[in-house]
């Protein structure tokens, strides 16, 4: 009761979300529960999460990414697919950022499900964009094989692993994989296609076929340890470096031969941090419960910002339209960063919209990394603003997100729909990151809006039909749509399918995003080339 009195409703109704975000992440980190933990530990094994935490330099934080991918998929004969069952993150070896890939065995032996591979592909591509070393803790069943369809023949499929091996080696990535289990089939080159392979007698396989295949192709009947155990590929094929005795053996292993990186180094200047001016708590009293109603995003800045400094551009320009959209400069942790964020009811109108392209053109000639705080349903619609130019001036905004080449970081802190989605940097505009909030709701149009649209065009044709709707019908009708859309909108549904990379809690955005940023600028910021505005 008296919680209740203290804290806000805000803060009370996003505590509970973010309750509920505890709970279906805990599904992820224990598939199968103490059992499958006990069955791992019979094999020798440990869950990958503590191999990960043993990995990774002591007191450091591992940045899981997509920890609720997978679930409500229904794919064929399998409903959730916990985290997609592979884990992937962000981690420091030696001091320095490095993109950790581990296939989680208790997930239908760690095979590849659509969502598995998307997972696994995003962490490489996270990887390359921000050049990271990858290793790879391999312990995989391969293709999920009633889903070989999905998973195994096309561009962005099961090969892509490979190619973007291949290709990061090249570019001086390391790859390194610990073997940790059966890598069957296409599954085998995670070992053989690695910079180094580490291997652990009794416990790693590699083949491009199994036993029970060798003995139908050729009738060669050989245990998989003779087949393609450690020792096979360690002493005889030469196909992986070094052998261990067991699990911490390789982890260790897998520190040694990363010691002799070279150090990562920022390419911008990092200023002396400060902490922020307001406690992370009070993020939660400035969000709104209703995702359709209005917020302050100005006291959301100064709470992640260093000492609360939030240098706004244009604050005064064409307020009550202008400002729906608040620019700006700010620091985190030391690095400075260019913000364009959402304000009030986030409608995107033509002032709003020349002001960001601005500000966007300013800081990639400045080589300053951007924010975009997404809140926003979209440009604003209606003769005024059609003949006052916004499909112009948003398709310029557009053009500019996506032809900067500075890091870009998205944050959803709302609705994200229609074309708002792109001005401020959705996923197919290469974000270097995309997080999201238990406030964010992407989707192509609200609920409310698609259910109107869908209902018109529902009852032309049943008016066409000759069997007009009836009030009742139409009322469902509507009901319905929002129901569908809003669902889909959700951070569980979104998160599942990997539409961002993480469900942030109000509190950890903060660190999170510096830990973003920072990643994204241990890479060379390149020049922009905008090619033709209209202006
Ligand atoms: N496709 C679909 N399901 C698979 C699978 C695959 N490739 N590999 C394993 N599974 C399923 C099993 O049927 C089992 O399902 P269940 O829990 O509903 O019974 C579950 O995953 C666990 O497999 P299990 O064999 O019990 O685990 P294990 O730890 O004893 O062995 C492997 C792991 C990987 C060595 C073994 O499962 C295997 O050899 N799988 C086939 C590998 C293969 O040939 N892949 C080729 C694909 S390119």
């Amino acid at each position: 009761m008296g919680d209740r009195s203290e804290k806000s409703e805000n803060r009370i109704f996003w505590e509970e979300q973010e309750r509920l975000l505890d709970e279906l992440v805990n599904e992820a980190v224990m598939p199968g529960g103490e059992g499958a933990v006990e069955r791992l530990a019979a094999q020798g094994k440990q869950p990958v999460r503590e191999l990960i935490g043993k990995l990774t330099d002591p007191r450091t934080q591992f940045y899981e990414l997509s920890r609720i991918a997978g679930f409500g998929m229904n794919y064929p004969g399998v409903k959730d697919v916990p985290g997609g069952g592979i884990v992937t993150g962000i981690g420091k070896i030696h001091g320095s950022w490095t993109m950790i890939i581990a296939n989680d065995s208790r997930v239908k032996a760690g095979t590849y499900f659509p969502i598995t591979l998307k997972k696994h592909l995003r962490a490489q591509a996270i990887a390359e964009q921000c050049g990271l070393n990858c290793v790879y803790i391999a312990d995989s069943g391969g293709a999920y094989l009633p889903m070989q369809a999905d998973v195994f023949p096309d561009d962005g499929h099961f090969g892509s692993m490979f190619y973007n091996m291949a290709r990061m080696s090249a570019q001086g990535l390391k790859q390194i994989t610990l073997g940790t289990g059966g890598n069957t089939a296409g599954g085998a080159y995670i070992v053989f296609m690695a910079c180094e392979a580490v291997m652990i007698d009794g416990m790693s396989y590699s083949f491009l076929g199994g036993p029970p295949l060798v003995r139908a192709a050729t009738g060669e009947a050989i245990t998989a340890e003779d087949l393609g155990g450690a020792k096979v590929h360690t002493q005889i094929s030469g196909g992986a470096d070094h052998l261990c005795g067991s699990q911490d053996e390789g982890i260790e292993k897998v520190r040694e031969i990363l010691s002799m990186e070279t150090p990562q180094v920022l390419k911008v200047p990092r200023f002396p941090e400060e902490p922020p001016a307001e406690p992370a708590e009070t993020i939660y009293e400035l969000f709104p419960s209703s995702i359709y109603r209005g917020i302050q995003i100005r006291p959301f800045l100064r709470a992640i910002s260093d000492a609360g400094h939030f240098i706004e551009y244009k604050e005064s320009y064409a307020v009550g339209r202008g400002d729906n959209i608040v620019a700006g400069k700010m620091r985190i942790k030391g690095l400075t960063v260019g913000v364009i964020a959402s304000n009030m009811l986030g409608i995107i109108f033509t002032e709003a919209a020349k002001k960001a392209t601005e500000w966007i053109v300013r800081c990639s000639n400045e080589k300053i990394p951007l924010l975009f705080v997404q809140s926003s349903p979209g440009y604003m619609v209606g003769s005024e603003a059609e003949h006052g130019g916004i499909g112009k001036y948003g398709a310029d905004m557009v053009r500019a997100v996506s032809c900067a080449r500075v890091p870009k970081i998205q944050l959803v802190t709302g609705p994200d729909n229609g074309a708002a989605n792109y001005g401020m940097s959705g996923r197919a505009y290469r974000p270097h990151f995309l997080f999201s909030t238990m406030r964010g709701h992407t989707s192509v149009m609200s609920g409310k809006s698609a259910g109107e649209v869908l209902l018109a065009l529902e009852d032309k044709k049943r008016a066409d039909s000759g069997k007009p709707m009836s009030d009742e019908e139409r009322r469902a009708f509507r009901e319905k749509m929002i129901e569908k859309y809003d669902s889909e909108a959700h951070p569980f549904f979104c998160g599942a399918r990997l539409l961002n990379d993480r469900v942030l809690k109000f509190r950890e955005i903060r660190d999170w995003l510096a830990m973003a940023f920072e990643v994204s600028l241990l890479k060379p910021v390149s020049e922009s080339d905008f090619g033709n505005f209209r202006f």
